[in-house]
């Protein structure tokens, strides 16, 4: 069974479902070479590595898969030597997010283009992915408020129509708070050619993440995540416009509301939270996970998540769906 779409043909895939770029080792080329090899498109974060870790991951998902997949910069973090190094590498596709208002986005798509790359750019408001179509990109994700991590104000449901007529024609994904072959197929519904995903991927048995980390989403009902500054008070990294949506744990309590209390102890807070990291401690580090943590109950491989989106989806948009309409 596929589900195909214009983006499938775009990009060489089987299947309309994209991991995300997470940096910070929440992706890894295990992960992203597994659900590329499942006929899904694999990505890893690679913002913050240096230019000789970013040539070593883009060969080790190379090593693991002959199939496409991304590599993901943030744009307001992208250091020239990393960027440079991924172009060498000459991956079938770079993805974009956050850059900086006032930072262009022409020189990174054009220069992207000419190593033979796809482009695609993810936000979170019309303005923004209206840039990135100008700029030159071949995919636009249209990311919702409800994902984990860094996102905007704007809920999917009436970002991702909006986005889809914005941009038109060129194809769109949906992100953020989609976990199911529910949200691919209502994503497919309202417009977009397929979707991406985070935090689903986060509890794979491929993910990098720390055992613990990977027990607290399955244990979220996906009504405990918070959007705040918090995090990024903590880190001391000022993000361009964007908070985080992170799991609302002991950490985040204890500086909610204090959050210039928080400033005054950045560097202690960002100490705590990187040994919480290390250890494993899910009550102190940030968890950066999605309201669909809610739908989360499993660990499986995660090629198996992609297999049951699609097989999911296909029901419904097959004979569930259509079976609900009535010529009278
Ligand atoms: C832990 C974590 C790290 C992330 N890091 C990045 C990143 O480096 N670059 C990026 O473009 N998006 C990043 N994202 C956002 C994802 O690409 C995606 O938009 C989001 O996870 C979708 O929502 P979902 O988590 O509900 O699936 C991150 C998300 C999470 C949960």
């Amino acid at each position: 069974m596929v589900i195909h779409t214009a983006f499938c043909e775009l990009l060489g895939v089987e299947h309309p479902i994209v991991l995300g770029g997470m940096a910070g080792g929440h992706t890894s080329a295990p992960l992203a070479a597994a659900v590329s090899e499942a006929g899904g498109l694999g990505g890893m974060g690679i913002t913050g590595l240096s230019a000789g870790q970013v040539r070593e991951s883009i060969a080790a998902i190379r090593a693991a898969t002959d199939k496409p997949f991304l590599v993901n910069f943030l744009l307001f973090l992208t250091a020239e030597d990393a960027f440079a190094a991924a172009l060498e590498e000459a991956p079938p596709v770079l993805s974009f997010a956050w850059p900086r208002r006032d930072q262009e986005l022409g020189p990174y798509f054009e220069r992207a283009h000419q190593a033979g790359a796809k482009v695609m750019f993810m936000a979170g408001e019309v303005d923004e992915v209206q840039r990135g179509a100008e700029a030159g990109a071949d995919v636009i994700v249209a990311q919702g408020t409800e994902g984990g991590g860094h996102v905007g104000w704007m809920a999917s449901l009436p970002l991702l129509p909006m986005v889809v007529d914005a941009v038109n024609p060129l194809p769109v994904l949906a992100a953020g708070g989609i976990a199911d072959g529910r949200g691919l197929a209502a994503a497919l519904a309202l417009g977009a050619q397929g979707v991406l995903l985070g935090t689903r991927f986060l509890a794979t048995e491929e993910s990098p993440l720390h055992g613990n980390f990977k027990a607290a989403i399955l244990e979220s009902d996906g009504h405990d995540t918070l959007l705040s500054e918090i995090p990024d008070l903590a880190s001391g990294l000022v993000w361009p416009g964007g908070m985080a949506r992170a799991r609302r744990n002991v950490f985040i309590e204890r500086w909610a509301g204090r959050e210039w209390e928080l400033r005054a102890q950045q560097a202690r807070a960002a100490r705590e939270l990187a040994e919480a990291r290390e250890a494993g401690d899910a009550d102190n580090a940030t968890l950066y996970t999605g309201q669909d943590a809610g739908l989360i109950n499993d660990l499986p491989p995660a090629g198996e998540v992609v297999r049951r989106m699609v097989e999911e989806a296909a029901q419904l948009l097959e004979s569930g769906l259509p079976s609900l309409v009535r010529r009278q």
